[in-house]
This record gives structure tokens, sequence and C-alpha cells, in this order.
């Protein structure tokens, strides 16, 4: 176990670079991401705190005056990946990509304050961060529902942080690609394109990408003219958990919150009204389409997390989470494998990622102690076997993907000292 310990403390260190840490050392993402940073920062809060500090002042240097914290920052101009601050010419103080990702941030800020002893000065930069994750959790109201749904949407599948799930297959199938794309991926350089998005996926990202561009990335505008619109249950319930966080910590430390806490109550009916008790599931909807996306994706499940005040729906969902891999090896895949888009190794299509089970263990700590922990120890062992490597296949534990990955040794710090 210490051997690992030490392995996992070391990838975070050899992946930092001036303040903030990469995904991984093997070029696929030679950046800041928003979602990876967090999970990175709450790693480092066992050994290392101002690194855990520094991490998260870092990504919040990028974010933007509107409030939005974008999903990738380019501290260093590489042109190695694609689309770099080139294509993307945005950014204030750091050249970033226009775009966000699951504000995750504030649900480790609360991670890392109940776990840990800070002293003044450290909390003083910690309340700091916190007011900032204020700001970024409101542009989604804002920005991201303008018309006072409850639920706010994502209009890229880079924001959902599952770039290429078949929950995007729809939507994406209504996009009108830009004629003439001309662009060149770099991910194929690093990673086998089994493993990778298709070129399909990629028209529709950088067309996507493009008429954002043309708008000056806008936020007044994109929800109205983007040909992709969704309301994620994944994304929302992470949301939804982030703003019960941040007022949890904002109470505590007297910082004013009354917006944010007064949409919880919003949101959180808005999602209970999407559970769909015939087939006892979630399904996100597709905004623009008017189309309610019935794929078997375990973000589904990530309503577990934002702790809706429901026993019933709570376990119902749980006996439906039970089923989900019974009959895999390894758990929990991307997809139901038994769906007809499940893809054994294609990245957000099929494969297990620690995230996905972390979340999963964080919802069903309090719900259901013994399955919570059930997803731990199978999640360790995972690591322990095939090492901190990106994704795995949940028949075979084949790891795929990067290796030296962050956040997944970033998480396992945490699960060791749960
Ligand atoms: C990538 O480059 O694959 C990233 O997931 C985009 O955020």
């Amino acid at each position: 176990m210490s051997l690992l310990k030490r392995e996992a403390e070391n990838i975070l260190l050899n992946n930092r670079r001036e303040g903030y840490t990469l995904p991984t050392n093997n070029k696929l993402y030679p950046a800041q991401w928003n979602w990876d940073s967090a999970y990175i920062a709450l790693g480092y809060s066992y050994f290392n705190k101002e690194y855990a500090i520094v991490e998260l002042e870092k990504l919040f240097e990028g974010q933007w005056s509107d409030g939005m914290v974008p999903h990738i920052l380019f501290h260093h101009k590489d042109e190695n990946y694609f689309p770099n601050h080139n294509t993307w010419q945005c950014g204030e103080k750091i050249p970033s990509s226009g775009i966000t990702q699951p504000p995750i941030v504030s649900s480790i800020l609360k991670l890392m304050l109940d776990k840990h002893e800070f002293s003044s000065s450290e909390m003083e930069r910690i309340l700091n961060l916190v007011k900032k994750t204020k700001n970024y959790l409101e542009w989604f109201y804002k920005y991201r529902d303008p018309n006072d749904t409850g639920l706010v949407s994502i209009l890229h599948p880079w924001e959902s942080g599952t770039d290429n799930s078949p929950l995007w297959d729809f939507p994406l199938s209504k996009i009108l690609i830009e004629e003439n794309l001309e662009y060149k991926r770099r991910d194929l350089d690093v990673s086998s394109s089994d493993v990778r998005p298709l070129k399909r996926d990629y028209d529709c990202y950088i067309t996507l990408l493009n008429q954002f561009r043309n708008e000056k990335y806008n936020p007044e505008k994109l929800y109205d003219i983007s040909m992709f619109n969704v309301a994620d249950i994944g994304f929302n319930s992470l949301f939804l958990k982030a703003c019960k966080d941040l007022v949890y910590i904002a109470t505590k430390n007297n910082i004013e919150c009354t917006f944010i806490q007064k949409k919880i109550t919003q949101t959180e009916n808005k999602l209970i009204s999407l559970y769909n008790k015939g087939d006892n599931s979630f399904y996100s909807y597709d905004v623009l389409n008017k189309q309610t996306l019935e794929i078997p994706s375990i973000t589904n499940y990530f309503i577990l997390f934002a702790d809706i005040q429901n026993k019933e729906i709570n376990n119902s969902i749980i006996q439906s989470l039970k089923m989900y891999n019974s009959n895999e090896k390894y758990f929990f895949s991307s997809i139901k494998p038994d769906n007809k888009y499940f893809e054994e190794i294609r990245y957000w299509r099929g494969p297990v990622w620690i995230n996905c089970n972390w979340i999963l263990y964080k919802g069903l700590l309090e719900k259901d102690p013994e399955l919570a922990n059930k997803i731990k120890s199978h999640t360790l062992d995972l690591m322990h076997e095939k090492d901190f490597h990106e994704y795995y296949s949940c028949k075979s534990g084949t790891p795929y993907g990067a290796n030296n990955f962050s956040w997944s040794a970033a998480l396992y710090l945490d699960l060791i000292n749960d």
C-alpha cells in the first residue's frame, strides 16, 4: 500500500509544472484541465497543502471576468495539442478554451476543508477561492439557464467531460458539419485511434468551436445559437452538489450566497422531475431537439452524488446500480455493456474511469455504506493490479489511454485516506 501511495504522490509531482499539474505526462494533454485540476488538488491536500491551494489558485487565474472557468488553460503555448490556443483564440489573463467543464471544484474545496486543518493565511486564500467559485456557479445559472428552468445546459460535448459518450450521438447527428473543415488532430500521434473519439466526433467538436469563436464566445448568445444544447443528468448532478457544497462553506464562513441558496430547491425539484419511474432511470434531455436521451450511462447515477432529498428514488437508483455491471469483473463501465453503443475500449463509450467510481463512492457513503465500501475496495484493487491509468476495460481490467494519469493517482490518495 505505501509503495503505491508513494507512486501516486510521485505521479502528481512529476506531472507538476509551474503551479499546475498536467493530466498525464504522456503528451496527450499538455495543459491545465479544469476538473482534472480539482481532483488533483484533493490528492495534493494529503501530502502538500500548499500545492493543493496553488493548483486551484492557478485554475482561477484563468477565470473570465464574467465568472466562467474554462475547461483548458494554456499556460504554455504548446502547439502539440489540438485544438490549442491558436484555434480557440480566447482567454483573459491566460489563453484558454472558450467552454467550461463540470464545476467539481466546489465539492473538492468542501472535502479539503472537512478533512484538513488550515492556518489562517491558508484559510484566507481558500475563502478567496470560494468567492470565485460562487461567481463561477452563478455564471451557470445566468448564462446556461437563461429561461430559468432550474437545469443548466452544456453547449459542447467537451463540457460534459465525457467527450464521446453515446449520450451525445443523437444531438451530434443533428449538427450541420462545417464545409471544408480543415484541422489536424494531435491526440492520434500519442494514442491509438481505437481508444479515441472518431473523426465524425471531432468534425462536430470543431464545427461547434468555430461557431463559438465566430460569436466571440459571447455567453449571452451562445445558449441560443449553439447547435448542441443538452441538460445532462451527470452534469446537473455535479452542479447541484457543487451549489450545495458552496452554500455549506459560505454559511460557515459568513459569505453571502443567497442567490445560489434560493436556486438549489428549484434545481433539485427539476432534476427529480426527470425521474422515469417506469424504467427506474434518470435520462438527460436534448433541449435543442426536444428529445430524451435514453442511454444507460454511468453518469445518470451521479444523481446519488447530488444528495437529493428523496429516499425512495435514491433507494431505487441504488438497486439499479447494483445490476448495472452484474456480469463484468470490473466496474463501473461508462456505458452499460448490454447497450448497443457500448465499446469496450473506446474512451467514454465503455471503459471504467476512476473518477466515476469515486463520485459514486462519495454519493453512497451515507446512503449505502456497504456498497460504498465495495466500490472503494474494488477501485483500489483495480489500481493495485493495473496501476494509475486513464481508463480500463470492464471485461479484462486492461488499462488504456494515458498512463501516469493524475486524477487516478489523486483519487487513489483520497480513497486510501477516507
Ligand atoms: C481531449 O482533448 O480529448 C479532451 O478531452 C478535450 O477536453
